[in-house]
């Protein structure tokens, strides 16, 4: 008991935000031996006892290591969903014949944590990414989930995890929010089962070295998604279906692939797994959201600062005839890419049908380089964030 009680008190410090909201401390449970536990409202929390070290904040990389403890809610159809408990990270056991393995109802969100200079930890628009988790849940035949009560949770995990903040420039804490159908069962339909969990990451900046362009193929066989498909849903489908086409251009040299939508395969989608933009006369254009493009978090800030600063944006289609037609002309400006992971990727050269366009001779454009900063400082909380879109842990 006066372990537990010595555990609360660490806990009271480190979950700021829940502070005043604990309830009950339990006893120790025979099976959860060597764990501490206790309740706070309709949420429990077991400790690990068996912390992890830490890994050094310049061999991070992107998504190779895991914090302490992760986050689970249940969902039956009798209880919608319950039980949110946070507990130490790790395998989790599920029935072979569990749907997602076999039909793939699956959807998941990316998001990062940040420190900011003055020690506080906040999100980045995190409003948004449940809304559109939501958008998948419904689009992929799954529950929808309290978005206010998930936000809750990861508050509360991201306090617990704090000291999993990485230092360095460019570092951050990701957060994989998913979503899975655990009911047993080979039948085609709407399983009646799910666990959400939340994970997180100490990740490093996507490019050590800072933005560089990178070299993208047009993809010309494989199509990512249709309209009327899942390509604007945020599920496991999506990416599985982009990865041939990635590791086949990769053995050529090339980064990614530019997708086409897959009727025409003529108008200009997504770049690997981001949203794209082009700069061309001086006009910034995006294509336009459209059932199987994903409304991306950073996408909408990107389209929001382009108006802030009085430069010409529009969302439409983009034929890959007019991007190669601009660059004849000399007024393919700039491309780059834009999700969460990478922030802003510029696009160094692209290659169609054997022809290579070469984008700002190769380099960061300024328009790219102006957005990454102004972006990164904002969420790192290291600019003004006029459009409140940084959100406090605590
Ligand atoms: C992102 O750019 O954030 C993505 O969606 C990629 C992610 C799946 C790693």
């Amino acid at each position: 008991m006066i372990i537990i009680e010595t555990m609360l008190l660490i806990n009271e410090e480190r979950i700021g935000i829940v502070k005043d909201r604990v309830k009950i401390v339990s006893s120790v449970r025979e099976s959860d031996k060597g764990k501490e536990e206790m309740n706070m409202g309709n949420w429990s929390i077991t400790l690990t006892t068996a912390k992890k070290a830490k890994p050094a904040a310049d061999q991070l990389g992107f998504g190779k290591y895991f914090t302490d403890h992760m986050l689970l809610m249940d969902y039956t159809a009798d209880q919608g969903w319950h039980d949110p408990r946070i507990v130490p990270y790790g395998p989790i056991s599920l029935d072979p014949s569990a749907m997602v393995f076999h039909y793939g109802q699956e959807v998941f969100e990316g998001m990062k944590a940040y420190r900011t200079p003055q020690g506080e930890l906040v999100l980045f628009r995190p409003d948004m990414n449940l809304r559109r988790l939501n958008h998948s849940c419904e689009r992929l035949g799954i529950p929808q989930v309290d978005p206010e009560e998930v936000l809750e949770g990861i508050c509360r995990l991201l306090a617990l995890e704090e000291e999993w903040m990485p230092e360095g420039e460019g570092n951050s804490l990701y957060i994989r929010p998913f979503i899975i159908a655990t009911e047993a069962g080979l039948g085609v339909r709407a399983a009646e089962e799910y666990r959400l969990i939340v994970i997180l990451s100490p990740v490093g900046a996507y490019y050590r070295e800072g933005i560089h362009p990178v070299r993208i193929y047009v993809e010309d066989r494989y199509v990512r998604a249709v309209r009327g498909g899942t390509g604007e849903a945020k599920t496991s489908g999506n990416y599985a279906a982009g990865i041939k086409a990635q590791e086949d251009v990769k053995s050529l040299g090339f980064s990614q692939v530019l997708w086409l939508d897959g009727i025409e395969k003529k108008y200009i989608e997504e770049v690997g797994s981001m949203n794209v933009f082009f700069k061309i006369g001086g006009e910034v254009v995006t294509p336009e959201l459209n059932g199987s493009i994903l409304a991306g978090v950073t996408r909408d800030s990107v389209i929001h600062l382009l108006r802030e600063w009085g430069v010409p944006v529009k969302e439409r289609r983009i034929s890959i005839e007019e991007l190669f037609e601009a660059h004849k002309e000399g007024k393919l400006e700039e491309a780059f890419g834009t999700g969460t992971a990478a922030v802003i990727s510029p696009i160094g050269s692209m290659t169609w049908e054997g022809h290579d366009m070469e984008i700002a001779g190769g380099q960061t454009g300024a328009l790219s380089a102006k957005l990454y900063e102004t972006l990164t400082g904002i969420q790192r909380g290291e600019r003004e964030d006029s459009f409140g879109w940084r959100y406090s842990v605590r």
